[in-house]
């Protein structure tokens, strides 16, 4: 058994999370990323299109610390069960308004192998915006698998599961104001957990 002096740990359904980026972390870096699409899109009223159900809770925080004219609306993509991806993606929600000659930003929680982007970019550029970017709160750089970036990131985390701050594992731990990363099989844990 390995062992760890872990501080801040929760359990969300059947396994322990550890504190790994904190509110306050979140918000700095969400300030700098605001700044920087707001020098980007001055005057060009960029559309936000939200993917749902994970990047509910980034988006809200980022939009209000946007200064620019934008606009949203929310999609719903699905491709993940549990905590393996599963590459299919199919669109739950549709796209209400038409993206012609739109600057379309589209909101991720975070960018995994690539695969949900992958499928979906091309099904925007179907309706002509007049260009396409990704914001994602969190990247996976190692477990890409396409060729897809986010133009604006939060964070690069390794490849393990995390859960809140709108991520969630199988359903729980969305509302957790700080994003957790699992504790691997085989840590012990301190029996007051
Ligand atoms: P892909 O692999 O298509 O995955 O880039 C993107 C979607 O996978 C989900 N995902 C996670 N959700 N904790 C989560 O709660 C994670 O660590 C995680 N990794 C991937 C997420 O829904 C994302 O939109
Ligand atoms: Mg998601």
């Amino acid at each position: 058994m390995q062992s760890a002096n872990y501080h801040h740990i929760i359990k969300v359904h059947d396994r322990y999370f550890t504190l790994y980026i904190d509110r306050e972390t979140i918000h700095a870096r969400l300030t700098e990323m605001a700044r920087n699409i707001d020098a980007d899109y001055a005057g060009l009223n960029p559309k936000f299109l939200v993917v749902l159900n994970g990047s509910f809770i980034f988006a809200a925080d980022l939009l209000r610390l946007l200064r620019l004219d934008a606009d949203l609306s929310f999609i719903k993509l699905s491709s993940y069960a549990g905590t393996t991806t599963t590459g299919h993606v199919s669109m739950q929600l549709g796209i209400n308004e038409p993206l012609k000659d739109r600057h379309v930003i589209v909101v991720e929680d975070i960018i995994d192998t690539g695969l949900t982007l992958h499928s979906f970019v091309p099904i925007l550029w179907e309706q002509e915006p007049a260009s396409v970017k990704v914001v994602s709160l969190l990247v996976k750089p190692t477990a890409l698998r396409c060729d897809v970036r986010a133009d604006y990131h939060g964070f690069d985390i390794p490849e393990h599961f995390v859960v809140g701050y709108g991520l969630d594992y199988d359903g729980r731990g969305r509302n957790l104001e700080d994003i957790f990363r699992v504790v691997p099989d085989g840590f012990d844990l301190p029996d007051a957990v």
